[in-house]
């Protein structure tokens, strides 16, 4: 069976990609986001994941304003990163694991969660720039993956509580997929940002850091919250913490043992953004190791 070894939260800022490619992580401005990056990398390295199921949100790539679904999730044998420009070198495409992602689809169309199902996805920073962080050096990647995509650009946006259900969902159909693969789940976005309107540049240090203490022990507390309180607390594009509730609440429903932090940083601002990094393994993964 599948096993959830873990998750990892991460902001997705587009200058980190231009940040990698003018090769400043070590720059004053950028140093303490990256290097929130070295505890990931040692861990990944113990653990060595098969797959990861990218909980993001699309920016306009693949689902413009005509046709926006709320939830949907690809199951191609390959991803192209065709990002919004900046100049930022091409990376190698994305493995696939069309087998792991028909599963879930399955699995969530059985559980009344009628996603989008896309047979071609094209990935943006949301989706490209987490795993650059995870691995970086421009090699090929190292692990397959499962674009989940979450509408945080065209209202009516998911409810926090249906993302929580979905993510439950999604933990318990990672963790029923009879594949003998190590996973790990991302969630990537956040936390508080507005690029537009009379707030742009908006920050709410409080409140990422009350979210990063929910996402700890109380990720519940999470799923009470509505749209427009993140919207007040968080900016307009603070929304994308969406994807961190569906992915802690797969985290934890998986069954997998206990959820744990290994490791977390918030620093600001990256670009607009409160920039924040979690990341959390469950007890499971530790006796997967030990029997190693
Ligand atoms: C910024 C943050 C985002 O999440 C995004 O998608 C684009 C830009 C920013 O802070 O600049
Ligand atoms: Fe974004």
């Amino acid at each position: 069976m599948a096993q959830i070894i873990g998750g990892l939260t991460t902001s997705h800022v587009p200058s980190i990609g231009k940040a990698i490619a003018q090769g400043q992580q070590q720059d004053p401005y950028w140093k303490p986001f990256f290097d929130a990056f070295h505890p990931v990398h040692g861990w990944l390295a113990r653990g060595r994941p098969d797959v990861a199921v990218v909980i993001y949100n699309d920016h306009g790539l693949n689902n413009f304003l005509d046709k926006m679904p709320t939830f949907a999730i690809g199951a191609a044998d390959h991803y192209h990163n065709a990002d919004e420009g900046w100049g930022i070198p091409v990376l190698k495409p994305f493995k696939g694991d069309p087998a792991l992602s028909w599963h879930m689809i399955e699995h969530l169309v059985a559980h009344e969660f009628d996603i989008t199902m896309c047979q071609e996805v094209q990935v943006d920073h949301a989706f490209t720039l987490p795993m650059a962080l995870m691995y970086p050096g421009g090699r090929d990647w190292p692990i397959a993956t499962v674009p989940v995509m979450i509408n945080s650009v065209q209202h009516p946006l998911p409810t926090p509580r249906r993302c929580f259900k979905l993510g439950q969902e999604i933990g318990k159909a990672i963790a029923s997929f009879p594949a003998d693969k190590k996973i790990v789940l991302l969630g990537t976005g956040g936390l508080s940002h507005q690029l537009d309107g009379t707030r742009a540049g908006f920050i709410n240090k409080e409140f990422d850091l009350w979210c990063m203490e929910k996402m700890r022990h109380d990720p519940e507390a999470l799923a009470e919250l509505s749209i427009h309180e993140i919207i007040e607390n968080a900016g307009s594009q603070g929304v994308e913490l969406l994807t961190w509730i569906t992915m802690r609440a797969a985290l934890q429903a998986a069954g997998q043992g206990e959820v744990r932090e290994v490791h977390s940083t918030y620093h600001i601002p990256i670009s607009n953004t409160g920039g924040a990094v979690m990341l959390f393994e469950t007890s499971g993964r530790a006796q997967a190791l030990a029997a190693e």
